[in-house]
């Protein structure tokens, strides 16, 4: 197991020869760039600093968090700013504005390399997969010194002491993998809570989405690993894991010994000191019944259910090559209600695909109206190269899909304020999660199914889970205060 490593014991030597396998092959090179940060400690009486910012989704940040692991077992020192000596950005290209901002900020780190030309620049993640993007990098920012795409980030001291030994850039990137390196560290962001891969890439292939192309193909990890990590992050003191990958429904289909994702979830519900278990994301076409079950039967599973519609126009639907249709949606949220009458449902929706008609956007309302979302994460269509969707005809107008941007914001704004409101002058469970950053004398924490909610308290509830009366809804969140647990047996 990683913790039993020290690093200090390998022989790196100047004619050793860095093992072939992994994981010990990136312990080799920890431990080679370790070398080189005790150097620099002693030339600057400091610790070497690093900086990451994370662009995306949940993967990404819980990619960051392992390549923030790599740094600090080198013994990097983390800063909260790019003045630092290694500055990493994990990328994120789903929407074209993901990536302006990335060369934005690429734009401020040259500024901050000609003050400290000893800085090391890093970029890693989804828009290293495109061989365009890394072309541009190459021609245009040349003082990047580290590149590498999604499938190798556990390559970072490998590719580090690349550059450090060759004096030049470092660029490794993979097309795809069937690799799945285990036992490295991870800096987890927060002590009470993390993310956990459950799954790597994805198979479906929607027309609109470069996720497939730049994280390749779907690999599940198989079980006993996955819940081996949570109980080490359980004695850690976690209470509440996260299982992540693209979609979640089809995992371990893939697996010598396949497993649902209903059997694993039973698996990590078996695992002491974990009190809440979340997942991200359900494709509506591979929800299954034993899914719905498992939910419905587990004490630790959250009654929270993020499922991405995308459209509610069956023909835009088939056109995004979702393979479900608006009514076979519908019948689904009635099957999940069903079973889990309190259950709050969230969703993704984009407007513009191409080809869609006013009349296509109204059933996206409907559904929206009829399914009554606790929140949608909306976005305006994106155009991605090398999609199919990026040669289709039609492309919807930007006037026009603003327009309908902004009808969808309010409807969905107005109905999550009403349907958020449904556990007011309640007590429910809360996991404190931070202190407040606007009203001193506040923390704020989140329900089981995901509501925001802030309360008097302070630093010393954070990771636990407090009964809260819930005094007052305004929208999103709620306004609360603590009771005692007598208060919360008499709810
Ligand atoms: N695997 C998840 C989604 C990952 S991407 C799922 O299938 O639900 C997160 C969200 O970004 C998607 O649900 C979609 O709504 C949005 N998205 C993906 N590609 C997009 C594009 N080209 N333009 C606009 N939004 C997009
Ligand atoms: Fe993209 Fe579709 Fe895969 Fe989600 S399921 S990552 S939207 S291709
Ligand atoms: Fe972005 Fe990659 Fe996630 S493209 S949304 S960071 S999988």
């Amino acid at each position: 197991m990683y913790n039993e490593f020290d690093l200090d014991k390998i022989d790196i030597d100047i004619d050793s020869e860095p093992p072939t396998e992994e994981p010990f092959r990136q312990y080799y090179f920890m431990a080679k760039c370790r070398d080189w940060v005790r150097a620099f400690e002693q030339k600057n009486g400091r610790c070497p600093t690093a900086f990451t910012q994370t662009f995306g989704c949940q993967m990404n940040a819980r990619d960051s968090e392992k390549l923030m692991g790599i740094l600090t077992e080198i013994g990097f020192c983390e800063t909260e700013d790019e003045n630092a000596d290694f500055v990493l950005y994990n990328t994120c290209t789903v929407r074209e504005n993901a990536n302006q901002r990335v060369y934005g900020r690429l734009g401020y780190l040259s500024t901050l390399k000609k003050k400290n030309p000893s800085m090391l620049i890093a970029l890693c993640g989804c828009m290293m997969q495109e061989p365009d993007v890394v072309a541009k990098i190459r021609k245009s920012y040349r003082f990047v010194d580290i590149i590498f795409g999604t499938h190798n980030i556990f390559r970072l001291a490998e590719l580090m002491w690349r550059r450090l030994d060759e004096g030049k850039t470092a660029v490794d990137i993979w097309e795809d993998t069937s690799l799945i390196v285990e036992e490295l560290p991870s800096e987890r962001k927060y002590p009470f809570k993390s993310g956990v891969n459950i799954m790597f890439g994805c198979n479906n292939f929607c027309s609109y989405c470069i996720v497939p192309y730049v994280r390749g193909r779907e690999r599940s990890r198989k079980p006993e690993d996955i819940v081996s990590e949570i109980r080490r992050l359980s004695a850690s003191g976690v209470v509440e894991v996260m299982l992540l990958g693209q979609n979640v429904n089809s995992y371990g289909k893939t697996l010598d010994t396949p497993v649902t994702f209903a059997g694993l979830l039973r698996q990590v519900e078996s695992v002491e000191g974990i009190r809440r278990i979340r997942f991200m994301t359900s494709h509506p076409k591979d929800l299954s019944d034993e899914l719905i079950g498992a939910m419905a039967a587990s004490k630790k599973v959250c009654r929270h259910l993020h499922l991405p519609v995308q459209s509610g126009s069956s023909r835009i639907l088939k056109a995004m090559n979702r393979r479900y249709t608006k009514e076979q949606y519908l019948e689904l949220v009635g099957r999940i209600r069903a079973a889990m009458p309190d259950i709050s449902l969230t969703t993704d929706i984009i407007v513009g695909f191409p080809g869609e008609t006013e009349e296509d956007f109204q059933e996206t309302l409907d559904v929206v109206r009829q399914v009554g979302f606790d929140s949608a994460f909306t976005f305006i269509y994106s155009k991605r190269t090398g999609t199919p969707a990026a040669a289709m005809e039609d492309q919807v107008p930007e006037d026009v899909v603003k327009d309908r941007f902004d009808r969808l914001l309010k409807e969905v704004q107005d109905i999550s304020a009403r349907v958020c409101a449904r556990d007011l002058h309640r007590v429910k469970d809360v996991l404190a999660e931070s202190v407040d950053d606007h009203s001193a004398g506040y923390v704020t924490g989140r329900l089981d199914n995901n509501t925001i909610v802030h309360f008097p308290g302070d630093a010393s509830l954070i990771g636990s889970i407090v009964p809260v009366y819930l005094e007052e809804s305004r929208g999103f969140y709620y306004m609360g205060r603590m009771v005692s647990d007598g208060d919360r047996i008499q709810d």
